[in-house]
């Protein structure tokens, strides 16, 4: 399963691709918002931080600015998937991005029946919205299981990208339905990747055995 990095925070990025597991980063306009930093710099920074794609989402609500935007954005660099809220108007827009070669991810998801259509219309990707699914009282893993079935059963193309996670176990319950990827914050990578304290006590006390004969280790 890829991890991707859902943040503009370039040191994030960094230490990420430091570890080797950064598949691409995603963004979206709270986010750009709440960098305060203008939006092609930002992305420019991602796509110098890391050798993967960035998805970017459009800002308008209509179909034809969403596609004009999309097509702006694109225009900067084809390592660039452009976001489009799975609206009835981003069906549209991804059906006329996807005409032109421009990569979309459908965003926003919160029923399969978005995801068959985002598929349909030709999403690269779309981005189910687990713990804001779960905030509605639906249940997020149901309707993973329900999209993984309906793509696998049409052979869709169309990858998941578990999006707005808030736990470890949000990750490792994408991880066992077999989707794609996920997309994490920088509060959650950090739990991901941090080290756990057993096997930190077990370092420890192999540290301190092995340090009353260092003779033995020596390496002939
Ligand atoms: C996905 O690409 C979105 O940017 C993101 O995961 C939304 O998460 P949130 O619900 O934490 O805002």
């Amino acid at each position: 399963m890829d991890i991707w990095l859902d943040t503009t925070d370039i040191q994030l990025v960094h230490k990420a691709v430091k570890l080797g597991i950064v598949a691409g980063v995603t963004t979206n306009p709270s986010l750009i918002a709440k960098a305060n930093r203008n939006q092609e710099e930002i992305v420019d920074d991602l796509l110098h931080a890391q050798e993967g794609p960035v998805a970017i989402q459009v800002l308008a609500t209509d179909m034809e600015e969403m596609v004009q935007q999309g097509q702006m954005l694109y225009s900067l660099s084809n390592r660039l998937i452009i976001k489009i809220p799975l609206t009835q108007e981003g069906i549209e827009s991804i059906h006329l991005l996807s005409r032109q070669g421009i990569p979309t991810m459908a965003t926003a998801i919160f029923h399969p029946r978005q995801a068959l259509l985002a598929a349909l219309a030709g999403a690269n990707y779309v981005a189910p919205y687990i713990s804001r699914i779960e905030k509605i009282g639906e249940n997020p893993w149901k309707v993973l299981q329900s999209i993984s079935h309906i793509f696998h059963s049409y052979r869709m193309k169309t990858k998941i990208l578990g999006a707005s996670l808030q736990t470890i176990d949000h990750l490792l319950q994408c991880a066992e339905c077999g989707i794609s990827g996920v997309t994490v914050h920088k509060e959650l990578f950090d739990k991901f990747v941090e080290s756990e304290e057993h096997t930190l006590q077990a370092v420890q006390q192999f540290s301190l055995e092995g340090e009353k004969y260092p003779f033995l280790f020596a390496v002939k």
